[in-house]
């Protein structure tokens, strides 16, 4: 009796532990603010995001100023901009981290504002810049505490976007525990995991906040191709600094102060000359 009672207070404490993970991962924790409105909840979800002409402003000052896109089932559009443009802003309000906004919503037809959070987070998976691991196994990080995902979807999830590969060199392997914020891990593994738990929750919208910082040419290589992998499996919105992230759009979107300045395919946007066609020329460097 005495050791799968001890097993079990510690698969409590680990669950515990994971309800703090979820919440830290799915919920932008960082920059959360109290959600008061919205109840509803979706009968069936889709994926489709039409935004029309949304303002918000976190004080005074109108930071959103007559945003309008629309995302549809299985689209990938990318977010680019100079820095304070809006994009994080943006997502915050598309992932409902922010309440308060003008104009309209809609997810799947529904105004966002009268969905619960939890609605919104449950359809939509959000990959942040900051990785976030766990001192537990390499199928923990994947799965979190969703009784639901099991051993086979995990690595399915894993092989969709070329984690098995690293995971399967590991000593311990699907077992291995990782280090305190992935320590054993480098920056584009973490990444690799975090897109693989992004799959094995299987949302209808993944909206990815990209991250380039410090990868290996190999890394670099398969995450480029596990974005593919989830381009072509989801809808996407991408805040994208990789050019081929840009490329690989349906459609991109500059913002500018608050403004949709320009949108349109890659080609579209260059042949145009504006905004879009110089930040490209300096290599979206300092822009994105
Ligand atoms: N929590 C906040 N409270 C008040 N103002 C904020 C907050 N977050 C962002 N802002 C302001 O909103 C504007 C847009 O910021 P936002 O983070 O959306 O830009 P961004 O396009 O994501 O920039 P970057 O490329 O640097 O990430 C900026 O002027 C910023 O200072
Ligand atoms: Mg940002």
């Amino acid at each position: 009796m005495f050791r799968p009672l001890q097993e079990f207070s510690g698969k409590i404490a680990i669950i515990q532990r994971a309800t703090t993970a979820l919440e830290k991962i799915f919920g932008l924790l960082d920059d959360k603010e109290q959600i008061s409105e919205g109840d509803s909840t979706l009968e069936e979800t889709k994926g489709h995001i039409v935004v029309d002409d949304v303002y918000f402003a976190y004080k005074e000052e109108d930071i959103l100023k007559g945003v309008s896109m629309e995302v549809k089932p299985g689209e990938v559009v990318a977010i680019v901009g100079s820095t304070g443009s809006g994009k994080t802003t943006l997502i915050r309000l598309l992932t409902r981290s922010y309440e308060g906004y003008r104009g309209s919503i809609k997810l799947d037809g529904v105004e966002l504002s009268s969905l619960s959070p939890q609605t919104v987070r449950d359809t939509t998976a959000t990959v942040q810049q900051d990785i976030q691991l766990f001192s537990e196994t390499v199928h923990f990080n994947v799965a979190l505490d969703n009784p639901e995902i099991n051993e086979k979807q995990v690595e399915a999830a894993a092989s969709i976007v070329h984690a098995d590969t690293f995971i399967e060199d590991l000593p311990d392997q699907w077992k291995q525990v990782l280090r305190e914020r992935g320590a054993n891990l480098s920056a584009g593994q973490g990444q690799l995991l975090t897109f693989a738990r992004t799959m094995a929750y299987d949302p209808k919208v993944v909206i990815l906040d990209e991250a380039t910082a410090n990868i290996d040419s190999k890394t670099e290589t398969l995450i480029q191709d596990a974005i593919a992998q989830i381009f072509s499996r989801k809808t996407v919105i991408v805040i994208a600094h990789r050019l081929s992230t840009i490329t690989a759009a349906d459609r991109i979107l500059v913002m500018n102060k608050g403004r949709v300045a320009e949108q349109g395919t890659h080609k579209e946007l260059l042949e145009q000359g504006g905004l879009y066609a110089s930040m490209y020329e300096s290599g979206f460097s300092e822009n994105t």
